[in-house]
């Protein structure tokens, strides 16, 4: 019995590195190191059959109690541990809420801000508004002849194409759409200003469009354009293209300007669409701009006569002109932001720049 393990001691060891873990994976470790397979309690325990019966059942029993000894130390060691790191996780994200109580001097209630294309859209309103337009809303929800019939896009005309949307089952007389553009706003006006002689109109209309639109850097299923309509005796193109310069300069600064490029709508003939300098590179070309040094921002055009046609105007007596374009687009190119989808993304310290 000489070679006899000395029980206490093992047990005293135990209990000497139970007590100095200090985290979850200090404590596995010193489990394994002092109950585990390879412990000496363990190999105390594999000796025992070397023993005769008498000292084997005496042994037997005293390892049984170290064993139980060094269990309970070890759970209740992890309990502590537990505890403590629950603690500290607590306390490291521990929210002072009497930050967000009203009406103190030292913590006034945080403010919240409109969302950046809301910003955007309130300041291209304001441009537009000191150049002489007012502001006018239409329906998110448009029948088929706003969004298309009245603007000289017939049933099966290739261009609606161009502007699938979602479709709502709200039944007969006619399919309902959500708007693919802020252009059926324009048929709102002219068909209010037949109906109380409003006319001549200089207006502008912002508003949320929906396309069958696959998210990417530029391009959102829900989105957000202002259009612009000007009916007028005599407009002529230069009218249109000097509105879009005066704007461009207004809103972007002195050294961005506006050109036209020949497009095809089929409201508006002729049609363009206006591109900016890019605000990325100035002009200089760069891969936002895929090295044109422009960036298009919308469309535009004279007014159809088949459009005024369609409302009842005049076509001999009046002219006008028509533009719309992407308040995400501007507010993209202003602010310099690569990828149109954080706008959607609802990331605080992404909105919080603006
Ligand atoms: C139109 O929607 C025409 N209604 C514009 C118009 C109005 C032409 C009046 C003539 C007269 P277009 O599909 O190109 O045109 O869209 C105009 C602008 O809306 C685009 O240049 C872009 O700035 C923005 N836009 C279009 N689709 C998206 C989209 N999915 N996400 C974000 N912006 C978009």
């Amino acid at each position: 019995m000489s070679d006899a393990p000395d029980i206490e001691a093992l047990v005293a060891e135990a209990e000497e590195a139970i007590a100095g873990a200090r985290t979850t994976e200090d404590i596995q470790q010193v489990a394994t190191q002092v109950a585990g397979k390879k412990s000496p309690l363990s190999e105390a325990n594999r000796s025992l059959g070397r023993l005769d019966p008498e000292a084997r059942k005496q042994l037997g029993q005293r390892l049984h109690e170290a064993r139980a000894i060094i269990d309970d130390r070890l759970e209740r060691r992890r309990t502590e541990i537990k505890f403590a790191e629950m603690q500290a996780t607590m306390q490291a994200d521990l929210v002072d809420l009497s930050e967000y109580i009203p009406g103190t001097v030292n913590s006034p209630p945080s403010r919240g801000r409109l969302h950046v294309v809301s910003q955007t859209r309130d300041e291209l309103e304001d441009v537009f508004v000191g150049m002489g337009f007012e502001v006018a809303e239409g329906p998110d929800i448009e029948t088929d002849w706003y969004n298309f019939g009245a603007l000289n896009l017939p049933p099966a005309h290739p261009a609606r194409g161009m502007w699938d949307t979602f479709y709502l089952n709200l039944g007969p007389p006619e399919s309902t759409l959500l708007r693919t553009h802020t252009s059926p706003v324009q048929i709102h006006l002219m068909e209010a200003a037949i109906l109380d002689g409003g006319l001549p109109i200089h207006a502008v209309m912002p508003g949320r469009c929906y396309r069958r639109d696959t998210p990417d850097a530029r391009h959102l299923p829900v989105f957000h354009q202002i259009e612009g309509l000007v009916v007028d005796k005599c407009i002529a193109f230069s009218d249109l293209a000097g509105t879009i310069e005066v704007f461009t300069t207004a809103y972007f600064g002195p050294d961005i300007h506006s050109r036209l490029r020949p497009a095809y709508f089929p409201f508006t003939e002729p049609s363009a669409e206006f591109e900016v300098t890019c605000t990325i590179c100035r002009g200089a070309g760069c891969r936002t701009c895929s090295q044109t040094g422009w960036i298009e921002l919308g469309g535009c055009g004279m007014v159809d006569p088949a459009v005024f046609q369609a409302v009842g105007i005049d076509p001999d007596q009046w002219t006008g002109f028509a533009f719309g374009f992407g308040i995400d687009r501007c507010a993209q190119m202003r602010h310099q932001i690569p990828d149109m989808r954080a706008l959607n993304e609802n990331d605080i310290r992404f909105l919080r720049q603006f």
